[in-house]
């Protein structure tokens, strides 16, 4: 009997480099309101929902808006958002992800995706990833955010693969701590200078081989 594991993607910052269409969306609305936004700004927003993103972004700057502006302004992050990801294809799928994907599938795991976007399926199909994966549970389906471990438990019952089995690639700290607190091992996608909870961490795709993989899949 193969060993049968639970591959959890997380997909902005994994599976597409979103944040530079994010950060551009969030520019533009904390700039309506007169704020800044910077590139270290959007870091602090990165596996952080729609929802807290524009919270946080109002509190650095003190700015208080009406309930009805609230919703406005999230809306109007989305539009922009979604405009900039029109064109979006398969060429930005980031370096290695499909190898790794093909890899696993290859060697009968299971494989979901993980996300806090409730954008992740239109995001996933303009890539041409959706149909690669055996489950997709994204903002749409929690109730809540990273770091509480809702979505990735989610996806293990999903693809019917025990928490203690399963292994997250996270690019957020906040998504390291929830597989963490699902009780999965959670490997990081970034610099291991943030991501200080991870059991492991690579800079991407390219540097996890198919040696670590097997040794991965193998682990009791
Ligand atoms: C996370 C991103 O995956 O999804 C965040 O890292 C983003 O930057 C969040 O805010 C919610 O995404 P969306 O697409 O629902 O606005
Ligand atoms: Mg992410």
């Amino acid at each position: 009997m193969p060993h049968i594991k639970g591959f959890i993607f997380d997909l902005d910052g994994v599976i597409v480099d979103t944040a530079k269409y994010h950060f551009e969306a969030w520019q533009r609305i904390a700039r309506s309101l007169g704020a800044d936004f910077d590139h270290k700004d959007n870091e602090q927003l990165k596996g952080v929902s729609r929802v807290r993103s524009l919270e946080l972004i109002l509190n650095w700057h003190n700015i208080q808006v009406s309930k009805e502006d609230f919703i406005r302004l999230l809306d109007q992050k989305n539009k922009d958002y979604l405009a900039l990801i029109t064109d979006m294809d398969a060429s930005e799928q980031l370096p290695d992800v499909s190898r790794v994907l093909a890899f696993l599938k290859g060697h009968h795991q299971k494989v979901a995706v993980g996300s806090a976007s409730k954008n992740a399926r239109p995001i996933l199909e303009k890539i041409q990833l959706l149909n690669q994966f055996d489950a997709v549970v994204d903002g749409t389906n929690v109730t809540k955010a990273k770091p509480d471990p809702e979505v990735f438990l989610q996806a293990a019952e999903q693809i019917g693969v025990g928490a203690d089995h399963c292994v997250v690639f996270e690019d957020a700290q906040a998504g390291i701590q929830a597989a963490k607190a699902a009780g999965m091992i959670a490997i990081g996608i970034g610099s291991a200078d943030v991501l200080k909870e991870a059991d492991h961490v690579f800079a991407n795709f390219t540097e996890i081989d198919n040696a670590f993989l097997n040794q991965i899949i193998n682990t009791k």
